[in-house]
């Protein structure tokens, strides 16, 4: 089926939200009358360059864009979609199919590496011709030098990886254009998470044994090779839908696109004049990373590769410091600096109380990361709504996650926080995942078999 975007004509009498909150309730039954219109078995790892690199959660992007189309239809007067924890940017993808202006954060540099090239503005057709020369060159180079300075880097890689590694590095720094340079790093990037001595089943950092790695022989350079020559056709690929949806004018994406590398909990100290935005369009952390998913940790090795100054001014070097330090950057990763207190948070969620209090006494560790988590989550709620346009609709899409054997009701703990903020839980739907990975199955990680897509309305104050 070939989906075609098309945005109606803004209605001459402006609707009331109630109403234009019962027309969204009508059109989402009629759509959702296939049970699997929210869940999509059809996987194409091409659309909008979706398999550039393999960001752990990642939405998928038809979903996102039903999502997107059901709401367009309801408020034809929305410009512009947010992100405030946009991953590899498939929210942002989804939204430039109908033209809108894009705007999303992560607290993860590789993330907004991976975002910025694929919300770009402009792109560089013959990016497929440019990779296969850096990989020629790359192949060409004699020299040993190794462009890392990585603490125990012979634990993660091969002498003979490091060494086409660091030959593919200097053959792209070479290259001319910020957005072809950041094309060749997200494939670079990928190039290491499949050529490291790291395992590619989980998302922690955790080595092979030694006898496997002895018998593995990888070549970057021809891992490199193929993986642009994928990445540019699912490329051009997108950049041609996007054309036939006519969201290209003379080459160029028609509307603003702006990633940016920042914390949530101050979203709206960075997006001055940028925002309000008119939707929201998210997944958001279910737990601290350690817990849960480690975007950090599963970064860790491929940004040690990558020239942070092409990423992003902003992007901090320090990063790096440890494996841990982006996990402990992110929500729930660190204690003592926390704006909401536990007592705020258990008052605006009942249902999080009888939870943390249902939780053995010990370990307590389980109750501790829970309240840390959540008590960053109001905090990042409280930015995301200073962003928002009075009367936005914002559309989350939350899964479950256990602790201590039961699982936490993430979806009516955002339901409860939202509307202690004076917003409205307009709707819940279902989404069965057909074959989404999974994160660690340790003591404490999520089984997610259903993800809850909650439609919320925030108020007018
Ligand atoms: C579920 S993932 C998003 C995946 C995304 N939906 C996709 O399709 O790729 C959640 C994201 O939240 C980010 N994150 C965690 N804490 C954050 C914070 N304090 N500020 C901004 N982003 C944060 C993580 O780095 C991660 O990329």
């Amino acid at each position: 089926m070939t989906f075609v975007a098309h945005r109606d004509p803004i209605p001459p009498s402006i609707p009331t939200p109630q109403e234009v909150d019962a027309q969204l309730l009508k059109l989402l039954k009629v759509k959702g009358a296939d049970p699997d219109f929210w869940s999509s078995k059809d996987r194409d790892r091409t659309d909008s360059a979706h398999s550039i690199f393999q960001y752990p959660a990642m939405m998928v992007p038809l979903v996102q864009r039903r999502l997107l189309g059901a709401v367009l239809e309801a408020r034809p007067d929305i410009q512009s979609v947010y992100d405030p924890f946009m991953g590899s940017g498939t929210s942002l993808v989804s939204g430039m199919h109908y033209g809108l202006g894009v705007y999303g954060n992560d607290i993860n540099p590789l993330a907004v590496l991976i975002s910025r090239v694929r919300t770009a503005r402009s792109v560089e057709f013959t990016v497929g011709a440019i990779a296969e020369r850096v990989a020629s060159s790359a192949a060409a180079d004699r020299r040993d030098t190794i462009e890392t300075s990585m603490a125990n880097r012979e634990k993660w890689f091969q002498a003979d990886v490091s060494l086409e590694l660091s030959r593919l590095r200097r053959a792209i720094r070479k290259c001319d254009g910020l957005w072809v340079r950041r094309f060749l790093w997200v494939t670079l990037a990928e190039t290491v998470r499949l050529t490291s001595n790291d395992r590619t089943s989980t998302y922690k950092l955790h080595a092979r044994p030694a006898s496997e790695i002895e018998k593995r022989t990888l070549s970057p350079i021809k891992v490199f090779r193929d993986l642009a020559r994928e990445n540019a056709a699912s490329f051009s690929a997108f950049r041609r839908r996007l054309n036939e949806a006519k969201q290209l004018k003379s080459a160029k994406y028609v509307a603003e696109t702006d990633v940016r590398v920042g914390d949530t909990r101050n979203a709206q100290d960075y997006w001055g004049s940028a925002a309000p935005f008119d939707l929201l369009m998210t997944s958001p952390p279910y737990g601290d990373n350690l817990t849960t998913v480690t975007y950090g940790q599963h970064s860790y090795l491929p940004l040690h590769w990558i020239d942070f100054k092409d990423i992003d001014p902003a992007a901090d070097i320090a990063t790096l410091r440890t494996t841990q330090e982006i996990d402990r950057r992110s929500l729930g990763g660190a204690a003592g600096n926390q704006v909401w207190t536990e007592a705020k948070l258990l008052e605006a969620s009942p249902r999080l109380k009888r939870f943390a209090d249902g939780l053995p006494a010990k370990p307590d560790d389980g109750r501790t990361r829970l309240i840390r988590f959540y008590t960053d989550f109001g905090a990042s709620l409280d930015s995301i709504l200073n962003v928002m346009k009075p009367d936005s609709y914002m559309i989350w899409t939350v899964g479950n996650r256990n602790i201590g054997g039961q699982q936490v009701p993430t979806d009516l703990v955002l339901g409860e926080l939202v509307e202690g903020l004076n917003c409205k839980v307009v709707t819940t739907l279902t989404r069965r995942i057909h074959h989404k990975r999974m994160p660690d199955r340790n003591a404490s990680s999520a089984t997610m078999r259903e993800e809850k897509i909650l439609l919320v309305r925030k108020g007018e104050g």
